[in-house]
């Protein structure tokens, strides 16, 4: 049914995939084999009636190729919302699947890899989190969407790299002390940004991203002599010496946002590969280096999990949430979405 019919049907889907910035071969593969598979995943998602929500870091086949929705953690929980479709594949990695489906319990969501896991989601339990409210009890609970859906249960507010600074404001209005979870880089990022003292009045997690911990910073110095004129730009998931170093901190949304209002030689992204090849197809006229890793868990969607999700999804892929957990992660989300982004 989804087969592409003939070679017409696939030298438009060659030609439309160049036109939309695809190089003629993508990670050594050809543009013919890519559009073989992108036509029948974009056929198939109209006879399916779904929707490809994809995240700036996935492979630009996946973002240009057969993505509906593309953004950052924030626009895709929001965006997820407006959609008729009634399936949801997400290429992404679970809790953003997850989120999606909190945020939509009626439809059907599935992530195309089992392997699509996230290092700072595993690394805190809902437990965890009980512990630290009974620790410092009256402190409100902002938790950073990189967790899973039972964290998000016993949160009172999650944020995103997009919205994390303002929402810890607004809170500071009301509370002396905030606990922030689970990525302490980002939670000491913050306590500097706000001006708060990490353990005292910003009690923080020992999680960290396996991609942006890793960054050295001594580097960034290099590229700035080789490459005069450089702006840096670096993921809030990044140590702070990292953060220190760099002229410009946010989520993937804002860094994005940074390159197109403005005009540098050349700008230095530290965070995932995924961004870097984005930002080559946004912005053709700007100049990239990619000081950049790999994340393995992004990095196992492909075109071919999509398509086998798609057309014989395997009943694990499918996004579950008990719905007590599901309605109250769902409050949690809800007031990130009125404090705003
Ligand atoms: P963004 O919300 O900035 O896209 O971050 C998601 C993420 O997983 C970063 O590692
Ligand atoms: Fe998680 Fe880091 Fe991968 Fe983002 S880059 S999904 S924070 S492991």
């Amino acid at each position: 049914m989804s087969e592409v019919r003939n070679k017409s049907e696939l030298n438009e889907e060659i030609k439309r995939l160049y036109s939309i910035g695809l190089q003629t071969k993508c990670a050594g593969r050809s543009l013919e084999d890519i559009a073989g598979l992108t036509a029948r995943i974009n056929k198939l998602k109209k006879e399916k009636n779904a929707v490809i929500c994809a995240h700036v870091y996935q492979i630009p086949e996946i973002i240009c190729g057969i993505g509906d929705i593309i953004g950052d953690s924030y626009r895709l929980a929001a965006e997820s919302r407006n959609t008729n479709a009634e399936t949801i594949i997400f290429c992404g990695v679970h809790f953003m699947a997850e989120t999606a489906k909190i945020l939509n319990p009626e439809k059907k969501v599935y992530i195309p890899s089992l392997k699509a896991g996230c290092s700072l989601s595993e690394g805190i339990t809902a437990e965890d989190v009980i512990k630290l409210k009974a620790a410092h009890p009256g402190a409100p609970v902002a938790t950073y969407i990189n967790t899973s859906a039972g964290v998000k249960a016993e949160s009172d507010v999650i944020v995103t790299s997009a919205n994390a600074e303002k929402i810890l404001r607004k809170l500071y209005e009301k509370h002396e002390k905030i606990i922030f979870v689970p990525d302490k880089f980002m939670g000491l990022n913050l306590a500097k940004s706000l001006g708060k003292t990490p353990g005292k009045d910003l009690i923080l997690w020992n999680g960290s991203c396996i991609v942006h911990e890793h960054f050295d910073s001594k580097l960034i110095k290099t590229y700035r002599k080789n490459y005069p004129g450089i702006v840096a730009l670096a993921h809030s998931e990044c140590p702070s010496e990292v953060i220190n170093a760099v002229d410009f901190m946010g989520g993937t949304g804002d860094m994005l946002k940074y390159i197109q209002n403005t005009n540098a030689s050349a700008y230095l992204l530290i965070t995932e590969c995924g961004l870097g090849e984005l930002a080559r197809i946004k912005f053709p006229d700007k100049n990239f280096i990619a000081m950049c890793r790999l994340c393995p868990y992004m990095k196992s969607i492909t075109l071919e999990n999509v398509l086998a999700t798609l057309e014989n999804p395997m009943p694990e892929q499918e996004i579950n949430v008990p719905a007590d957990i599901a309605d109250k992660a769902r409050r949690a989300l809800d007031k990130m979405f009125e404090l705003g982004i």
